[in-house]
């Protein structure tokens, strides 16, 4: 069933419990590390050949139920006019990180056509390459997770500088958020209008917040992004790492697939997201490197305490780490695709 990914997404009967991996193509395959060698990130990127290539490895070698583009969640950031580089051992390291009204004032709203129009031309590419056989999710980083960046300058871990802008100067982070919400909307809008099938949003920072901050400074902004795209009709994913006190609130704000980080039980999470919406996850990226029984065990106890016969897609609660071996994503997709759904 060549459909099953999107039919889960929205509640329709699947034959066979849908599987794909965030960041299932990159370093942890011999296939993506050979391009990798003579090329930058970035210019994998902008060269849609490549990137179309990129896309379909995991497809190829693993037999996912979706595929999903190649591109980075920082790309806008260079047409917004906040340049960034990738250093090899630390992450993104954005130029001039932004601190106050006039930062905020100087970020351009990208036209997606003009600016990334390398990204839609991947995704018109890998349409054409898949043949309808396995369909394509674009992507976009969220709004918060994104101010993120360009307030830290890099990565982080107690997120002290967006907080504080946050809570400092609320009227200059709404402008932040609201260009932000208009970039992402433009973006995905296009790569629908090129072809994805559904559609990413990645939170994924958001859950290091409090509910509290969440709903007075991330849900308000997101609730317009989402109500935006919900009139294109295609599945839009919501995912943060690490949401499980934030689930509720990320149901409400939009989505018709909620991503749930490892750390929350996916009965759990079921129970308290409801009918309403589809889930996504949950499996420790780590599991895929422990011995074959351990993680077979992991996988099915994942699948028996979702107990939906639709609505779910198997997936990890965060990205496919560098470490792992491909044949244990191999393996994972062979005992998802096994596990009888009725
Ligand atoms: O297979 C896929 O999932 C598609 C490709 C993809 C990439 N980045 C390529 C990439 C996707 C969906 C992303 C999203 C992304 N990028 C996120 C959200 C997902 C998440 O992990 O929470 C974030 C936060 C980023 C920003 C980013 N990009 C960071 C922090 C880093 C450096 C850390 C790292 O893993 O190296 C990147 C680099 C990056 N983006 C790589 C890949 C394959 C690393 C590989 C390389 O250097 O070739």
């Amino acid at each position: 069933m060549w459909d099953r990914f999107l039919r889960a997404c929205c509640f329709q009967s699947v034959d066979r419990t849908p599987v794909w991996f965030m960041r299932q193509a990159g370093r942890y395959m011999s296939e993506y590390r050979a391009i990798r060698a003579r090329r930058t990130l970035i210019e994998i990127c902008k060269a849609p050949e490549l990137a179309t290539q990129v896309t379909l490895q995991p497809v190829q070698a693993l037999g996912v139920d979706a595929a999903i583009l190649f591109a980075d969640i920082l790309l806008p950031l260079e047409p917004m006019r906040a340049s960034f580089e990738f250093r090899a051992d630390d992450g993104p390291l954005i130029h001039s990180p932004i601190g106050d009204r006039a930062g905020v004032d100087a970020l351009r709203i990208p036209d997606p056509e003009a600016d990334l129009g390398y990204v839609l031309e991947t995704v018109r590419l890998v349409r054409r390459e898949l043949e309808g056989k396995t369909p394509l999710v674009g992507f976009a980083g969220a709004p918060f997770t994104m101010a993120s960046y360009l307030i830290e300058g890099g990565k982080s871990t107690s997120f002290l500088r967006t907080k504080r802008f946050m809570h400092r100067e609320p009227a200059i982070w709404a402008s932040l958020l609201e260009k932000l919400v208009e970039v992402v909307r433009r973006y995905l809008r296009a790569q629908i209008g090129a072809g994805a099938q559904a559609v990413q949003i990645f939170d994924s920072w958001a859950g290091a917040l409090t509910v509290y901050d969440y709903a007075e400074f991330v849900a308000p902004y997101m609730k317009v992004l989402f109500d935006d795209l919900k009139t294109t009709g295609v599945p839009v994913i919501h995912f943060s790492a690490d949401n499980g006190h934030l689930l509720e609130l990320q149901r409400d704000t939009g989505g018709s697939v909620i991503g749930v980080g490892w750390q929350t039980p996916i009965d759990v999470a079921a129970t308290r997201l409801g009918k309403s919406v589809a889930i996504q996850g949950n499996l420790d990226p780590v599991a895929l490197l422990a011995p074959r029984p351990i993680l077979a065990r992991r996988v099915e106890q994942i699948l028996e305490a979702v107990a939906r016969p639709t609505g779910y897609v198997f997936n990890l609660g965060h990205g496919i780490l560098p470490e792992t071996d491909p044949a244990a994503v191999a393996f994972v997709v062979d005992r998802v695709h096994s596990w009888r759904t009725e």
